[in-house]
């Protein structure tokens, strides 16, 4: 039975059903939808709106169906959406108190408040999987500090570094995710429900005594806003487009760092793939996969952006597409998360390739630079010099290891015996102990720091 049959004459097309109807995918909202409902019929009741008995009626029938359908007794089928459901099912079996339930309440209001409450769990979920995929960074970046690899920009060698730098570099940026989710779950704590259809109720609800009971922050100011605000499902999707982008990053320099050019990682069998032809491969089909997936949680946002840039207040119909691109993107980012949280404790460092590449390429030349800054050299003259090290270097085959103290001071008098062993790739690594630096001791900091943070958000 459709809740608004009553001023029509003759049944919807079959198509127009189809089209219409929403139960196939906001049926994820069952749970929600009766939580939102159980708190409406207390309010009303102990408002004097309907009676105390019909509200413990309506509140048993809903406790029931809640069961039935965690039982798996009772399928979600043959309405026109969730909301329909949940009130058919309730009037079929408490009878006329249960056509009560709907009293000083929409669909709109009743929408917006079930969403407010489905993201409110889907950002503590995301914020659970952050945490954990921060620690096995941190597990990653604790078990680099013995390592050192070269650091790049431009996708050219440039600083040699401790290897735990890397991991915690990506533990940061998910440590952003949390903190802007904590806050964006902040924000959306707000509710709708009271907001009626869009304009409020003539009748005399109390919104404070629902907000306490679905533990909301406080009920929304204006009704019109109420009902049509759906900046909170937008900023989910945009909190899980930024870790989209940073899981992408990661997979991209998994996938570098374990090809036979670099070589600075392993990635086990148990995440790897083959090739149905090539019998020698080893594929980053996982790490492939979740860059591939980034585009897709993007285009989420834009599609619900794009679908509320031009709406009329207040609820337009528009408005069910906030559904099914939130759902997917939540499963979407939680799955990469949880996946790479895994396949990250299945990555093995290469250590003698790592260390061989931090002194290849002239990776310590900066800190040749550096060496004669520190006795005086001008900078800019120190860089100079150096450059014309390197070159010479080039020309004859040479590296600034295979250089001695005599070599170097041909170019410059400052240059004393301890050059040679300035230059090498875990001394330049770990001369870097300014805060935040590359070297083993700032990344020990940087662990605990993380440590430290992760507990205050909740992590064991
Ligand atoms: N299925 C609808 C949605 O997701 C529920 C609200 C319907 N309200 C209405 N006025 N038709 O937005």
């Amino acid at each position: 039975m459709k809740l608004w049959e009553g001023r029509f004459d003759a049944p919807t097309a079959k198509n127009a059903d189809l089209f219409n109807d929403s139960l196939p995918f906001d049926r994820q909202l069952w749970a929600v939808d009766i939580t939102a409902s159980l708190a409406h019929a207390s309010m009303l009741g102990n408002c004097g709106i309907i009676s105390l008995d019909e509200a413990r009626l309506i509140c048993d029938g809903l406790s029931a169906i809640a069961s039935d359908i965690n039982e798996g007794k009772l399928e979600i089928v043959g309405a026109e959406d969730i909301h329909s459901f949940v009130e058919n099912e309730l009037v079929a079996r408490i009878g006329d108190a249960g056509k009560k339930l709907h009293t000083a309440r929409s669909r709109n209001d009743q929408v917006a408040t079930d969403m407010r409450l489905y993201v409110r769990g889907a950002y503590d979920q995301l914020k659970y999987s952050l945490l954990n995929i921060v620690n096995s960074l941190t597990e990653k970046a604790s078990e680099g500090v013995k390592y050192i690899m070269p650091g790049y920009t431009h996708l050219r060698k440039a600083q040699p570094m401790c290897a735990g730098h890397f991991f915690n570099a990506y533990a940061e940026m998910f440590m952003r995710d949390i903190d802007r989710v904590v806050s964006s779950r902040q924000r959306s704590n707000v509710m709708p429900l009271g907001s009626g259809a869009l304009a409020g109720t003539s009748y005399p609800i109390d919104r404070d005594i629902t907000c306490s009971l679905l533990e909301f922050d406080r009920p929304c100011e204006n009704s019109l806003d109420g009902v049509s605000d759906r900046d909170f499902i937008l900023e989910y999707l945009f909190d899980a487009s930024l870790v989209m982008a940073h899981l992408s990053r990661l997979c991209e320099d998994i996938i570098l760092y374990t090809t036979e050019e670099f070589g600075y990682f392993e990635i086990s069998d148990a995440y790897s793939t083959g090739s149905s032809i090539m019998p020698q491969k080893k594929n980053p089909d996982i790490a492939e996969l979740m860059r591939g997936k980034t585009g897709r949680v993007y285009g989420h946002l834009m599609a619900l952006l794009t679908t509320v840039k031009g709406i009329p207040l207040a609820y337009d119909k528009d408005l069910q597409e906030d559904k099914e691109g939130f759902f997917d993107a939540e499963k979407q980012v939680i799955n990469c998360l949880d996946i790479m949280a895994e396949m990250l404790l299945h990555i093995s460092y290469k250590p003698r390739k790592m260390a061989k590449a931090a002194e290849s390429e002239f990776c310590c030349a900066t800190d040749v630079a550096d060496y004669l800054a520190k006795k005086g050299v001008p900078f800019r003259n120190a860089h100079a010099i150096t450059g014309k090290i390197v070159r010479s270097c080039i020309e004859n085959g040479k590296t600034l290891q295979s250089m001695t103290a005599d070599d170097y001071r041909t170019f410059s008098p400052e240059f004393g015996d301890d050059i040679t062993s300035v230059v090498k790739g875990k001394a330049c690594a770990d001369a870097r102990t300014s805060y935040g630096g590359a070297s083993s001791a700032s990344v020990k900091e940087n662990i605990k720091s993380l440590k430290k943070r992760m507990k205050k958000y909740g992590a064991q």
